[in-house]
């Protein structure tokens, strides 16, 4: 099948969360499959050229955009680094930015986005059978084909397929946007959208032929209030083209054997060179170097989905306990600066690193005993894959994807320690079973051996996407 993905970050080009990673795993994976994928995003000026070859695909091409008779010329460049060929769209008005994400018209970037996107296929002439988009980002895709694309040959045989990372993140605007897209028509109003708003993760939800989130458990669990941030009326209406699929991590940039970032690599027979990677931790962390001490490792943005106000209500409680704690990532800052008070209040204890460190992450996840993920909602999470794969146990809150990738040691099959209400006293109960399988080697040895052999490779999600691809044709196509 010829798939085009498209998507607001891919790494290893440029990451600000989890989705860049699953931009960068899956397509790999379909391409393994035998399918013609292809990405594209735009050209952050974020993005290292030099590192990652960029050829600028000549000559540039006119995008229209704003109101009716503006054009605004773009250049697309292809890179091969990753094995599936990406694009890059330029533009440096909307592009020429330090971030990411984060400005006040991100909604005019995004919409601008897709419509060059859809003036590139027409460009060099590749007709996707499946247009794959991700987030709000690409909703205003998913829009423009159902309505104003309808009355062109070229787009009219495009299915599409739909994937919800986060609920959280929907951007609502204004529907001026509309003109500024290029639609024209009268769009009617979905019945989650405030009149005269136009909500772009609604409307990828309200438009693709098939609809999916990152893992089974949060695909049910966004149909309620609680996880579906409004959106769930309308999520359950169209719960018929809704799937779950998990992510998945790839198995050879997530590897203890070879990874050059720890101390010491290690695999499931060698499980002791692990003190070697938690007394490095431990040090880049300014922790005393420990052995017999729980070296217990939060990584992650610091936002309030990662469940952070717990961790900082239930810290000394936690610390009472005589753990160590390594925290490692950047996000709101009151959560930094809550946080970076850490290590003068609980001295030899507490270990902070705001910075957003791969290589240091990667030390982290084969050197802590403990991986900490308590967050309110984890449409899948990827860290707790990770942490498993390095022999780090996760201690989880039983959301989203949480739910289907650990089960609790209470199990015979057991990888982890999951608590089921959002509580300091449910939290500190699960810290409390951690601490008891601490204190018995065997059985620790035993349940890291069983979190290592577990298999998150994408291979199987990749057959689960290309047979939701499958659906998607044959529903546009009935
Ligand atoms: C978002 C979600 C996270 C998921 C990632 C990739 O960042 O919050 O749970 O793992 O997207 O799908």
């Amino acid at each position: 099948m010829r798939i085009l993905y498209v998507v607001a970050e891919a790494a290893p080009f440029v990451k600000v969360g989890g989705l860049a990673d699953v931009a960068y795993g899956l397509p790999r994976a379909l391409r393994a499959l035998g399918h013609d994928v292809r990405v594209i995003l735009p050209r952050y000026r974020a993005i290292n050229g030099a590192a990652y070859p960029l050829q600028a695909l000549r000559p540039p091409f006119e995008v229209s955009v704003g109101l009716a008779g503006e054009t605004r010329p773009v250049e697309v460049e292809v890179s091969e680094a990753t094995g599936v060929p990406t694009y890059f769209i330029w533009d440096e008005y909307y592009f020429g930015r330090d971030q990411v994400y984060g400005y006040p018209d991100d909604p005019q970037r995004f919409i601008f986005f897709c419509r060059a996107v859809l003036a590139f296929l027409r460009h060099i002439d590749w007709r996707p059978e499946i247009l794959h988009g991700n987030d709000w980002h690409t909703g205003f895709l998913f829009l423009w084909l159902a309505t104003a694309g309808r009355r062109e040959r070229f787009y009219r045989p495009i299915a599409t397929v739909f994937t919800i990372h986060n609920m959280a993140y929907q951007g609502i605007t204004g529907d001026a946007l509309l003109a500024f897209g290029g639609i024209h028509e009268h769009v009617e109003r979905l019945e989650v959208e405030p009149p005269g708003h136009i909500n772009w993760l609604a409307r990828g939800i309200a438009h693709a032929d098939a609809i999916n989130t990152v893992s089974p458990r949060y695909a049910q669990e966004i149909l309620t209030p609680e996880f579906g941030f409004g959106l769930e009326p309308l999520l359950q209406r169209r719960a018929d083209r809704l799937f779950g699929i998990l992510n998945g991590i790839d198995p050879e940039a997530w590897d203890p054997r070879t990874d050059p970032a720890l101390a010491a690599r290690f695999d499931v027979e060698t499980l002791e060179r692990r003190s070697e990677n938690k007394r490095a931790a431990q040090e880049a962390f300014g922790l005393p170097p420990r052995a017999e001490v729980p070296l217990f490792a939060f990584i992650g943005r610091l936002i309030e989905q990662k469940g952070v106000d717990m961790l900082l209500e239930a810290a000394e409680a936690l610390f009472t306990r005589g753990v160590q704690v390594a925290i490692l990532g950047t996000g709101m800052p009151e959560y930094e600066a809550a946080f970076a008070e850490w290590p003068s209040r609980f001295p030899g204890q507490a270990g902070v690193r705001l910075a957003f460190d791969e290589p240091l992450s990667r030390l982290l996840y084969g050197g802590a005993d403990v991986f900490l993920m308590p967050s309110k909602f984890e449409p899948c999470g990827l860290g707790q894959m990770i942490a498993m794969r390095y022999g780090a146990l996760p201690l989880v809150h039983a959301v989203g994807g949480l739910v289907d990738t650990v089960q609790d040691v209470a199990r015979e099959d057991g990888t982890g320690f999951v608590f089921s209400s959002f509580s300091q006293e449910a939290f500190l109960a699960a810290v409390d079973r951690a601490l008891a399988l601490y204190r018995n080697p065997a059985a620790w040895r035993a349940a890291q051996r069983r979190a290592m052999a577990r298999d998150f490779s994408w291979a199987a999600s990749a057959q689960a996407y290309e047979a939701l691809y499958r659906r998607a044709v044959a529903w546009h196509n009935p």
